[in-house]
């Protein structure tokens, strides 16, 4: 699927037209380039799934009741941790996106075909002519599947997310030009609660399943998850996808104030 490699680093000798090419030379540039783009995607999609679940724990801390989040977030604040760590994880954001975004297929002709591959490689795995639902013999092209939904659940984050972290941005760097603070309990459950939960619900999916599939197709890609074998990983990988979700789903409904903070007492003295 990814065909970048094979266009820029292995190219054709010229032949007669009509025939096929019986060998490739390869371009070490190319390939040395694509070897650093690779490391560049890899490596910042790792900081970037490993900052996601740091994130998990400090928006989590709402849990603990507006108190709780107050003060984790007036301590990163004031100890001057949160206005670098925004600047540096929309740096890391935008270069993940460049770098990884070079897989996407550019052209509308390339893009109806992964979307019909999509559609095909689902109604197979629904069933497939004169075998029973579920037979052994049959499995869907599960890596091709998750490739696909990997791509889909990225061109969202770029959106979602981009407009999140401006909008954290602003409010951080705000208070940090005109004194105050700029994360806020109140704040942050009025605009969830007030409509937001919609934009955060649907980022948060994308994230957990493009989180995990990432570090799965890492661990895959670069070897080291070689002993397990990728039967194991896939579990690991779920169920980190369905753990994640799962409390991103109870933080997003104590923010928009649907549920009581469950920790709460754990503050009261
Ligand atoms: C340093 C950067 C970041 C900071 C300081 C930050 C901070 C916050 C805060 C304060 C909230 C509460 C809601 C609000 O006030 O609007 C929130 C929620 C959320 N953020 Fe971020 N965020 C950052 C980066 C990201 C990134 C890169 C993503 C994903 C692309 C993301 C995804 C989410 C999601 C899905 C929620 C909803 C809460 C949940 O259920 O987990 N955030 N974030």
């Amino acid at each position: 699927m990814n065909t970048n490699t094979t266009t820029t680093s292995l190219r054709a000798k010229s032949v007669p037209r009509g025939e096929r090419p019986a060998a490739y030379v390869v371009d070490p540039a190319a390939a040395r380039r694509q070897v650093w783009l690779e490391l560049a995607s890899g490596g910042t999609g790792l900081i970037l799934a490993l900052f996601m679940w740091g994130h998990m724990f400090l928006v989590g801390s709402i849990l603990t009741g507006e108190a709780g989040f107050n003060w984790v977030a007036h301590m990163l604040e004031e100890y001057f941790i949160a206005q670098p760590t925004v600047a540096f994880i929309l740096l890391a954001f935008i270069i993940h996106a460049i770098t990884a975004g070079r897989k996407v297929p550019a052209q509308l002709k390339e893009r109806k075909v992964m979307r019909d591959l999509g559609r095909d490689l689902n109604a197979f795995g629904k069933g497939f002519p004169g075998m029973a639902r579920g037979d052994a013999r049959f499995q869907p092209h599960l890596e091709s599947i998750l490739w696909i939904w990997q791509l889909r659940t990225g061109l969202i984050i770029i959106i979602l997310g981009s407009f999140h972290l401006l909008l954290i941005g602003a409010d951080v760097f705000r208070a940090t030009m005109e004194g105050g603070l700029g994360i806020e309990a109140v704040r942050s459950m009025d605009r969830v609660g007030g409509g937001l939960w919609m934009v955060y619900a649907i980022l948060l999916i994308c994230v957990e399943f493009h989180a995990s599939i990432g570090l799965y197709r890492l661990a895959i890609k670069w070897g080291f998850g070689a002993r397990l074998g990728r039967h194991t990983l896939h579990r690991i990988e779920q169920v980190l996808l369905w753990l994640f979700l799962g409390l991103g789903v109870v933080v997003l409904a104590v923010l928009a104030g649907w549920l009581p903070a469950p920790l709460e007492f754990l503050l009261k003295g």
